[in-house]
């Protein structure tokens, strides 16, 4: 049977920004900046985006393109024995997909919420108590919060529905779901640069602090970002380029993913400060006191800004509805991107039908969200992301690496990606997927291991930490390796 095919070359790369354009070009990067160093953070990630983002990019892409198939089959056929790095990657990502459509149910229901501005009265009580119940502790599930549940299974089902007939509804989709979130990224931008204290705010996100350059953790956290953007190590980026016909462009494609995706993050950024500059000035406060990572940005600082917004109830709604309507076009593109990931590594490996195959992948995935649906689930959902992302990806981003730079022949892997390229890559590209890239990933995650052990992730009982952590990442390495092994001896036998 013919492999399924994108309607062009523009819709791929659409699909790939799609991916790599979410959640984290939003909140993550611009918190990113202003903790690490300001403006002068700029320099360690574009120096990761060249030396690693792009590179990789280059070599998944290629993996894809030659193989014609999910990540698993595509490590296998180059080498063989390493499909179990496929399968790592394909675990990973359903661990995170398993959490990232649960913050889009919350999205979902802020929607709802904007229309009302529901959380004038308290942005921070309405997120923690009237939306998600949270509970004491970490030990303290208490149950399921059946709002949260409900607007799940309607966000598994609009997955569903657009990728299980396969690429060709999801080139439509991307036509879409791309455009759509940076038209409203740039009516929140002109609103927020308009507002009064916009410009203390952008001082404050940009102000380059050079000395930091020489703190690891800010090269770290550069790299961290570069992987988690890019959507890297997930097998996201290797199931997209098997739909792509075998003489397709890989470079030129790698640098328009990589730029348009970093140029979004820093233009989200303008957006993002401007509000915080005026919601400091209105509220008497330093920037530094409104800024605030992650959850917090995206559900208690915006919408408190909205609701301080001049003009009224009813502007105040049309920006809540922008806003999160922004949020949950940026998201959705990017989970998607994570189930046909999976959808297309095991029905690769099965050979089955596509449309059970995806049935059953968000079945599951909608249960295994269930548990961050409970009280307590903010508190697993941070954990669970913290080491899915710290250490799941970029273990995978090491394993290519070093698989290609050392045991595969990288020179000719590179002769590879230049075969139908526009753009021809030069000696750089070995030499960063040889070198740099493992020397980096290695010292990072030394540094960051030892940070572990010091001090216990966010404060949580070190139980907690080892469950949703250690233990997790583990179970999902040998569930990998036996995957692999369980595969061979079926088409041995
Ligand atoms: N790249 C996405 C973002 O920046 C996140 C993501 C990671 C999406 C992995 C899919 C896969 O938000």
């Amino acid at each position: 049977m013919a492999r399924e095919r994108w309607n062009s070359r523009s819709v791929f790369v659409m699909a790939a920004v799609g991916s790599a354009v979410g959640l984290g070009n939003v909140w993550r990067f611009p918190y990113m900046v202003y903790d690490n160093g300001g403006g002068a953070f700029l320099i360690p990630y574009l120096i990761a985006l060249l030396t690693t983002g792009i590179p990789l990019l280059m070599l998944e892409y290629n993996l894809g393109i030659k193989i014609q198939k999910g990540p698993a089959q595509a490590f296998e056929g180059f080498k063989k024995g390493s499909g179990f790095i496929g399968w790592f990657a394909l675990l990973v990502s359903f661990v995170i997909v398993s959490y990232y459509s649960v913050v889009m149910a919350w999205v979902g229901k802020y929607l709802y919420h904007s229309f009302t501005v529901a959380w004038a009265g308290g942005s921070k009580d309405f997120f923690f108590g009237d939306v998600l119940h949270l509970s004491s502790g970490v030990g303290q599930l208490g149950g399921l919060v059946t709002p949260i549940v409900i607007v799940l299974l309607i966000m598994w089902i609009i997955m569903y529905f657009i990728i299980f007939k396969g690429v060709k509804v999801v080139s439509k989709v991307v036509m879409w779901t791309v455009p759509l979130p940076i038209i409203l990224l740039f009516v929140l931008f002109v609103r927020g640069i308009t507002l009064d204290g916009a410009a203390s705010g952008l001082n404050f996100y940009l102000n380059p602090d050079f000395s930091v350059l020489a703190n690891p953790r800010v090269w770290l956290a550069a790299y961290g970002q570069i992987f988690f953007s890019l959507s890297l190590g997930f097998g996201i980026m290797i199931a997209y380029a098997s739909y792509l016909p075998k003489d397709s462009d890989i470079s030129g494609n790698a640098f328009v993913t990589g730029l348009a995706n970093c140029g979004i993050s820093f233009f989200a950024g303008f957006a993002v400060f401007s509000t915080l500059g005026y919601l400091a000035q209105a509220t008497g406060q330093p920037v530094s006191e409104v800024a605030g990572a992650g959850v917090g940005l995206a559900f208690v600082i915006f919408p408190t800004a909205i609701a301080q917004l001049p003009g009224g109830v009813v502007v105040q709604a049309i920006f809540g509805v922008v806003f999160f309507l922004t949020l949950i076009t940026l998201a959705i593109d990017s989970a998607f991107s994570l189930v046909e990931g999976i959808v297309t590594g095991l029905k690769d490996q099965l050979n089955a039908k596509r449309e059970t195959v995806t049935l059953v992948v968000c079945i599951v995935g909608f249960l295994a969200g269930l548990i961050y649906c409970t009280k307590g689930g903010l508190y697993w959902l941070d954990i669970v992301d913290h080491w899915a992302n710290s250490f799941g990806l970029i273990v995978v981003g090491l394993m290519e690496a070093i698989l290609i730079g050392w045991i595969y022949n990288p020179e000719e892997f590179r002769a590879d990606i230049n075969r139908y390229s526009d753009i021809n890559v030069g000696k750089w590209w070995t030499i960063c997927v040889k070198w740099i890239t493992p020397i980096i990933i290695i010292v990072s995650l030394n540094l960051s291991f030892y940070s572990e052990l010091k001090e216990s992730y966010g404060g949580y009982p070190l139980w907690a930490v080892m469950v949703g952590g250690w233990v997790m990442i583990e179970v999902l390495f040998i569930i990998a390796v036996a995957m692999k092994l369980g595969f061979r001896e079926r088409r041995e036998s």
